[in-house]
């Protein structure tokens, strides 16, 4: 069969290694395997090449996504996903494979609704707010980076008895911020999911100043506040001096940390082993240590369940 693969939305570390799991896999169960470059853009385009196992060597390593990304407006439209899958027919190409996060997953589904091309999603964020999977490629890598980052901040921190604010990315989950608490024994997380009281931190921070702790590290998801005004006013009416420090697009880079590969590896081959028994779309994750696969809608209705890991962070504060 002739299947092709594409990575789409934000990239994340750990995509180069399911690209090449599924170009492996597949040419090794007889099938052709087609890169689509920069993801729903090169569908639209008719921008493909027929990979080989050489393609993809030293991909395991690789961070970012070297079949490149984009966040295709023009394919949330029903006319542009209807040409890009006429194109696809025209070569004969049955299946596309979409390694990603929610957006990609939606574009996916959609795609199979509207023709007969069949779907299967992996899902790769570094937000890890895709409900199908306990785990999505590209978190723990991420979750590595802020990490090494917070470590370092605490150093500086301590040095100069400051209080630091850190924001780090997530889109509108708490998932990366609330792991990095848990993994620095940062003093504070502050998420979207939960409400933020000004107040008590205010209160709390004060207290800090009062009892002259050596440092304090406050974790913050980004889109919660401003946190460059925060430091600055936290600074002034509490009298701890405060710092902000947006994390950005470092948290995207790097080469995947082992874990990544091995589920981008193993979602990947799974993604390969379901090729003639897909209906519409699929997408596959790994639930409880094991290999699941459901329809896109499915999968988006499940409930992630990030309140524990808040939680785990409280108990052990
Ligand atoms: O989804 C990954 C992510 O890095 C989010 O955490 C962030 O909100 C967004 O992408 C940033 O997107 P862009 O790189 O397009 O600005």
């Amino acid at each position: 069969m002739k299947i092709c693969v594409l990575t789409s939305g934000g990239d994340a570390p750990g995509m180069n290694a399911a690209i090449r799991a599924v170009v492996r896999s597949a040419l090794a169960a007889g099938h052709e395997v087609y890169g689509v470059r920069d993801g729903y853009k090169g569908l639209l385009e008719g921008d493909y090449f027929k990979m080989t196992k050489n393609d993809v060597s030293g991909f395991l390593s690789k961070g970012g996504t070297a079949l490149g990304t984009a966040r295709s407006k023009e394919f949330n439209e029903e006319k542009y996903k209807k040409s890009a899958a006429k194109k696809l027919e025209e070569e004969g190409i049955e299946y596309v494979i979409a390694i990603g996060g929610e957006g990609t997953a939606k574009g996916a589904r959609d795609l199979a609704k509207c023709s007969n091309i069949k779907t299967i999603v992996i899902p790769a964020t570094i937000d890890n707010d895709y409900p199908g999977t306990d785990y999505t490629i590209g978190f723990f890598t991420a979750l590595t980076t802020v990490t090494d980052a917070l470590d370092k901040i605490r150093d500086t921190s301590s040095s100069h008895r400051r209080c630091s604010i850190i924001e780090t990315m997530g889109r509108n989950s708490g998932f990366i911020a609330t792991f990095a608490g848990i993994c620095s024994g940062a003093e504070l997380v502050i998420t979207g999911e939960r409400p933020f009281d000004k107040k008590e931190l205010f209160n709390k921070v004060s207290e800090w100043a009062k009892n002259k702790r050596q440092h304090a590290i406050i974790v913050i998801a980004e889109k919660v506040c401003d946190v460059y005004h925060l430091a600055d006013e936290l600074t002034e009416k509490t009298g701890f001096d405060t710092r902000a420090t947006i994390l950005g697009h470092v948290q995207r880079g790097g080469t995947p940390v082992p874990f990544d590969r091995v589920l981008a590896t193993e979602l990947g081959a799974y993604a390969v082993s379901l090729i003639g028994k897909v209906k519409k779309d699929l997408s596959v994750g790994i639930i409880n240590n094991e290999l699941v696969s459901m329809p896109v809608d499915v999968a988006l209705q499940q409930k992630q369940d990030l309140d524990r890991h808040f939680e785990l962070f409280k108990q052990t504060r």
